[in-house]
């Protein structure tokens, strides 16, 4: 029998790789996915963004819970967190998408191999060999193109080790109990989250972050708006903080920390380390190939291009791009469009929202209004805030606005920043608003039903110039 040579062999399965593998099905190139873990998804569906916002959805309907007196609903006062139980349903969530991507795998024809794939060299005519290995059982496949997506892993504070209480996004999301007490190292996306989750299942919560603020990519005001409801919730936090040692103690951890300009210690049966990712391009033979990784991260052209031709790197492993599912999954996206010659277009990170799942939510698009004014804009903002919105009073929910920042020449759209309910749902207008080029005008003239929480970016655009209806 001839041997199989694929169009594209895509290494890694998360939403980047298994996007770019089932895009490349649908225009009938044969496809391989190779997969060193017993499922297909990645982090993101095993470790990262599924579970975790299947835990924020238990913990936001127990927080309704707690207010369910208001809403008239009588009889819950001896209601009862089933850890296990909620554990399960996450679980539960995942393993039905695991398999939905094993369906829509063999649905698109894209045949997926399981090992660790490893580059051997260049093209030789036209063909790649990557060499697969399955716990030592080991085979070859050819391919006229390479796809990298092999992800990323959470990065530790140099001197410790996960384990049972010192945590990753991974070992977190096994915990046996809630722990009581929880020490968070850094207020990004997967510090606040948690944050969220823990404090709404009553656990004591500290949050050490080194920068000034926050979420400190987001906006100021974002920061800002975030750390007086964390505070309402009683979440503590350091900003300006540096960690200078964590020890383990009989029970938990001691985390010892300068802030204020003081040293302090605390004590916690756990401490979740949430300072960033690092690519995971170790042993997969980048030295055999033109590629030279920087710090891990893989170098590409606007088109997913490396330097060797005929290998493309997409998601956590290309440098100077965010770390986010849904940038890698476009990037696959780009990829494949390009290895197929179909129309293709490069990602514009302008144009890429930003969400995060903690109570209240965030989401964001663009330039923040000191990133706008530091490249020369001439800034004009529009803000409004959700208790004047009237779907906001019906869902409980008033904390937080909608701040767009607009250039005052023609009213070009630079950036929106929300924190709010539905936050991470709302953005998709803004998102779409961007790319469509629209204007503040153009969104004033769009009409948004009533009521909704999406009225709130109308009466946001009408503000710029002082025209918000309701407020
Ligand atoms: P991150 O890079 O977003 O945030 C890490 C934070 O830790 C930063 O604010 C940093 O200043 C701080 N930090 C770093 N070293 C520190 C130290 N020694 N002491 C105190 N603070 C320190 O990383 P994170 O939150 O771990 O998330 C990883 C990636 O996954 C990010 O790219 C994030 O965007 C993505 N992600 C996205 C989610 C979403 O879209 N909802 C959810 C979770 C993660």
């Amino acid at each position: 029998m001839p041997e199989t040579i694929y169009d594209i062999a895509v290494i890694g399965s998360g939403p980047a790789g298994y996007t770019a593998a089932i895009r490349a099905g649908q225009y009938g190139l044969k496809t391989a996915l190779v997969e060193k873990d017993p499922y297909l998804g990645g982090t993101c569906l095993h470790v990262g963004c599924i579970p975790t916002k299947a835990l924020l959805f238990n913990a936001e309907i127990w927080d309704h819970l707690k207010d369910a007196k208001e809403y008239g609903i009588e009889g819950v006062d001896s209601r009862k967190l089933n850890w296990a139980a909620i554990q399960s349903r996450k679980t539960g969530v995942v393993n039905k998408h695991a398999k939905g991507l094993e369906f829509l795998m063999r649905k698109n024809k894209v045949e997926t191999i399981k090992g660790f794939g490893k580059l051997t060299g260049p093209a030789q005519n036209g063909v790649f060999t990557v060499n697969v290995d399955d716990g030592g059982k080991k085979s070859a496949i050819k391919t006229k193109n390479i796809i990298l997506a092999t992800g990323s892993e959470a990065r530790m504070i140099p001197g410790l080790e996960a384990g049972d209480r010192i945590l990753t996004n991974i070992e977190i999301l096994q915990l046996n109990e809630i722990p009581k007490s929880l020490v968070i190292v850094g207020a990004g996306a997967v510090g606040v989250e948690f944050a969220s989750i823990f404090r709404s299942f009553d656990s004591e919560i500290t949050i050490i972050e080194a920068l000034p603020r926050l979420v400190p990519l987001e906006d100021e005001e974002v920061s800002k708006e975030l750390a007086r409801v964390y505070r309402k919730r009683g979440i503590n936090f350091h900003t300006s903080a540096k960690v200078e040692k964590v020890e383990k103690t009989k029970s938990g951890v001691a985390v010892t920390f300068s802030a204020e300009g003081k040293q302090q210690k605390i004590e916690a049966e756990k401490i979740l380390i949430a300072v960033g990712r690092k690519p995971y391009t170790d042993n997969l033979g980048l030295e055999k190939t033109r590629i030279k990784p920087e710090r891990g991260s893989i170098k590409t052209n606007e088109w997913m291009e490396t330097d060797e031709p005929g290998i493309y790197a997409i998601g956590d492993i290309v440098l100077g791009m965010p770390l986010l599912a849904h940038v890698g999954a476009m990037e696959g996206i780009v990829a494949v469009s390009k290895i197929a010659k179909k129309e293709d277009r490069p990602i514009d990170p302008l144009k890429i929202p930003n969400v995060t799942y903690c109570h209240p939510e965030i989401g964001s698009v663009g330039l923040t209004e000191a990133k706008a004014k530091e490249r020369g804009h001439n800034v004009k903002i529009g803000k409004f805030p959700f208790t004047a919105n009237s779907r906001a009073s019906i869902v409980g929910e008033h904390e937080g606005f909608i701040k767009i920042v607009s250039d005052t020449k023609y009213g070009e759209i630079l950036g929106v920043h929300i924190i709010g309910p539905q936050a991470t749902e709302l953005i998709a207008e803004a998102v779409t608003a961007i790319e469509l080029e629209a204007t503040v005008e153009d969104l004033m003239w769009t009409i948004h039903a009533h009521p909704t929480l999406a009225e709130a970016m109308l009466d946001a655009s009408n503000s710029v110039y002082g025209l918000a209806i309701n407020m």
